[in-house]
């Protein structure tokens, strides 16, 4: 007997009231998809850009909130990523870095790039320089940029208040938020440590930043986890935009490995992605881009765990302005 011939008259009613509601939501986002082609095909203005995006990306939030996970991850978004204005999209050389992934994941330092400067690589399409000006100036690209400002911060915070502060960035990409310091201020520092698993990143950090100040290395944060590479005495040990990838138990035992490399006082930062995150919809559609999100309360019980036995004087939580990046401040 088939399992829908089991159930009930009214269970299966129910059933194909939902189908039937499902497949209604994707037709209409399918015409949706339809009728943006025309209009993503003739952006002429920044203003045009920005709004285009920004109802793109409502639209799919709407449409996210409305469907299991499931539908979503397993119908809608392939949909949309097979739709003609995926590729209209996709001009934008940020949502086509993530799409690609040319080093094998999303989100990699080149692509973090994008953000940073708002610039496009030679030969982007007019529409695309201007959509990528849209990504990039989202809310989300916002956040991310304000990630890096907060971590260039807790960089000069920590050059001033302690004698020859040394500091480990792990996953530190392009390391940009060092970029954001001046000289006088990067002088202050004695080492920033930066990790990596990315070959490409670090050899960019060795290039771009002071030899002196900087020791670059490519690893995995597996190898800091089982203690192959360790350090010590640390005043500042911080993460961004790695979390995002990692399941409750590597951040739990990461997190721990972090508190004990710091020197007494040595302060821990920690950034996150959340489920509030404003542009997650597209992210998850026409870049396949998938984090896992956390709040600040998810952060605060990962923290909790990785303390136990250790000692731990502050621990702060909270959101950025925009409600798109949860982050985790620890003081040992
Ligand atoms: C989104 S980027 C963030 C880069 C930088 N922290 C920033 O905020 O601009 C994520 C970085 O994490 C690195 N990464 C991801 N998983 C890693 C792992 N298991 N070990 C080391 N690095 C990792 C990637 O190579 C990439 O450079």
């Amino acid at each position: 007997m088939s399992p829908i011939a089991s159930t009930s008259a009214p269970e299966q009613n129910t059933r194909r009231s939902v189908s039937r509601a499902l497949h209604a939501e994707q037709l209409t986002l399918a015409t949706y998809l339809d009728d943006l082609v025309p209009s993503l095909g003739s952006i002429q203005t920044q203003d045009s850009a920005d709004r285009t995006i920004h109802d793109i990306t409502t639209r799919l939030a709407s449409v996210k909130r409305q469907v299991s996970e499931k539908h979503w991850f397993e119908v809608i978004a392939p949909m949309c990523r097979a739709h003609k204005a995926a590729g209209l999209v996709a001009e934008d050389p940020y949502t086509a870095r993530a799409l690609a992934k040319p080093r094998g994941f999303a989100g990699d330092a080149a692509m973090l790039d994008f953000i940073y400067t708002g610039h496009a690589p030679e030969g982007t399409s007019e529409t695309g320089q201007r959509l990528l000006k849209a990504t990039a100036r989202s809310s989300s690209g916002l956040s991310v940029i304000d990630r890096r400002d907060r971590l260039a911060a807790a960089l000069r915070t920590v050059a001033t208040e302690r004698n020859e502060a040394r500091v480990l960035a792990i996953a530190c990409g392009h390391l940009r938020e060092a970029q954001e310091l001046t000289p006088d201020e990067r002088s202050n520092l004695a080492e920033i440590i930066a990790l990596d698993q990315d070959a490409l990143a670090i050899e960019l950090v060795k290039r771009e930043h002071p030899v002196a100040q900087t020791t670059a290395i490519q690893a995995n944060v597996r190898d800091l986890i089982a203690g192959r590479l360790s350090f010590q005495d640390l005043d500042l040990v911080y993460a961004a935009g790695l979390f995002d990838y990692l399941s409750d138990g590597v951040c739990v035992r990461l997190l721990g490995r972090m508190i004990d490399l710091l020197a007494p006082g040595g302060r821990l930062l920690v950034g996150n992605f959340s489920p509030v995150n404003w542009g997650r919809a597209y992210m998850d559609t026409f870049m396949d881009w998938r984090l896992i999100y956390r709040t600040p309360a998810d952060l605060r019980s990962l923290s909790r765990q990785a303390s136990k036995g250790r000692s731990v004087r502050v621990e702060k939580v909270y959101t950025d302005d925009h409600e798109n990046i949860a982050y985790l401040e620890l003081v040992v």
